[in-house]
């Protein structure tokens, strides 16, 4: 399966891809990483993995629709078969969406859905839930509000602040994103209708 990877961050979930594959454990290959942000750290991860790598700055445009009918230009010249959104931190216009319906898919940090959005773990904090944790969905254009594939739980710990709480749940990113996607590639999960399909019923 070619993966196309949208992220503006630091890309630890990216790298939590690269390095499943490399362990033989993730059948997939990087078509490219795509970013908004032409300093973010996962495009030197990106460089150093041997990945092609693109970066568009929404500043160079003149209005979202045209950055993003440029990005994803971009990431269809690679033709890839699944784009992951890990860390992109943009809304994605929805005729893009709509154009790779079914065939995109998200991690965010919260239980969805809960939190959509930014400041998920401060969000959790505030309300004092006892549990949090992290959801891998397919997009829709309405943000963080997609089917939802898979989710991973972490207990909120007396004394958490947002860094611990964030830690603890992106420890459990890591393997849900890669679990995920790995999933998709051997094709036992899918999406059909607004709904997500696992092993042929809808799940
Ligand atoms: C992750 O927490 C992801 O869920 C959120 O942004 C963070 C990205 O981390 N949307 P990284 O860039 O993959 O390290």
């Amino acid at each position: 399966m070619r993966l196309a990877v949208l992220a503006s961050g630091r890309g630890s979930n990216f790298q939590a891809l690269l390095d499943a594959r490399a362990a033989g454990r993730l059948d997939v290959e990087f078509v490219g990483v795509f970013s908004d942000r032409p300093k973010a750290a996962v495009l030197a991860r990106a460089s150093a993995a041997g990945v092609h790598a693109v970066a568009l700055a929404p500043r160079d445009f003149a209005t979202r629709a045209a950055h993003d009918e440029s990005l994803f230009s971009a990431i269809a010249d690679v033709q890839p078969d699944l784009i992951v959104c890990a860390g992109y931190m943009r809304l994605i216009d929805g005729s893009q969406v709509r154009r790779f319906a079914g065939r995109m898919v998200n991690i965010h940090p919260s239980l969805l859905p809960k939190y959509p959005g930014l400041d998920t773990h401060a969000r959790a904090l505030a309300a004092g839930d006892r549990e949090h944790g992290t959801s891998v969905h397919y997009v829709i254009p309405a943000l963080d509000a997609g089917p939802v594939i898979a989710q991973a739980r972490v207990p909120v710990l007396p004394g958490d602040d947002a860094t611990s709480l964030a830690n603890r749940v992106l420890e459990r990113e890591h393997p849900l994103l890669v679990a995920s996607v790995g999933l998709i590639a051997q094709g036992r999960v899918s999406q059909h209708d607004g709904q997500v399909v696992f092993d042929g019923r809808p799940l």
